[in-house]
């Protein structure tokens, strides 16, 4: 996993293609901007959660780039139009709980129409291993591309865990929108997802440094949870 990634010369934004999965890192002034407020430790949590929520949008534009749509004509006052609308099934939007709740709305105002299911998921502080407490999302998921909001991906270990369940459910593709990355969570998801033959796609606001040995990312922004939610 190299940091001379981010050294290839793309004008917008960065996109890192590795054997099974490609990562996008958002390289936009108003991305970059949001980013470094919501770093920022005297972010309060109200400022954090609307920053977030406004950060996911520009992301979620990105992330949504391949979604499915098919061919529809509608008439303006004038003449037939041609153009698309979103295809069936509605792609599925799934927040991992805690701290992804706090991306929900973000990603929802792009796409209004995309169903919500939920995965309540807890990294254990001493192995940082992911454990699930909680599961709401339809048993099929066949053919149905889904949109995964975690903002940390730190170790990968809880995002890997989050999207396997949804592949073992027949998701066809899976998007990650993260708010940062760090270097060991993209190679861990990278070493998963080799030859699983299914696509997956991480899109983040950043790649950071490297995982501090508390598993944080650095410079990172702290706990992602406490700073949407407070310490509970
Ligand atoms: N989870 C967080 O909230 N922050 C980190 O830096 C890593 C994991």
């Amino acid at each position: 996993m190299a940091v001379t990634w981010l050294l290839v010369p793309f004008t917008r934004s960065q996109e890192i293609a590795l054997a099974a999965m490609k990562t996008l890192v958002v390289d936009h002034p108003l991305v970059a901007h949001k980013l470094t407020a919501l770093r920022d430790v005297r972010t309060d949590s109200p400022t954090f959660r609307r920053l977030a929520d406004e950060l996911v949008t520009l992301l979620a534009y990105e992330a949504t780039r391949d979604v499915r749509v098919v061919d529809a004509t509608v008439s303006t006052p004038v003449a037939p139009a041609h153009g698309v609308r979103l295809a069936r099934p509605a792609p599925l939007v799934v927040p991992i709980l805690r701290a992804g709740l706090g991306m929900l709305d973000g990603m929802t105002r792009l796409l209004p129409t995309a169903e919500v299911g939920f995965l309540g998921m807890i990294r254990d502080e001493g192995t940082l291993k992911a454990q699930t407490y909680a599961t709401r999302l339809p048993e099929d998921l066949s053919g149905r591309q889904c949109y995964v909001l975690d903002p940390m991906l730190a170790t990968g270990g809880t995002l890997a865990a989050a999207i396997q369940l949804l592949f073992e459910r027949g998701a066809e593709d899976v998007t990650a929108i993260c708010l940062l990355a760090a270097p060991e969570g993209l190679a861990y998801m990278e070493q998963v997802f080799t030859d699983s033959g299914n696509p997956v796609r991480v899109v983040t606001a950043a790649l950071d440094e490297r995982l501090n040995e508390h598993g944080y990312i650095v410079p990172g922004l702290g706990d992602a949870g406490d700073r949407l939610y407070g310490v509970v």
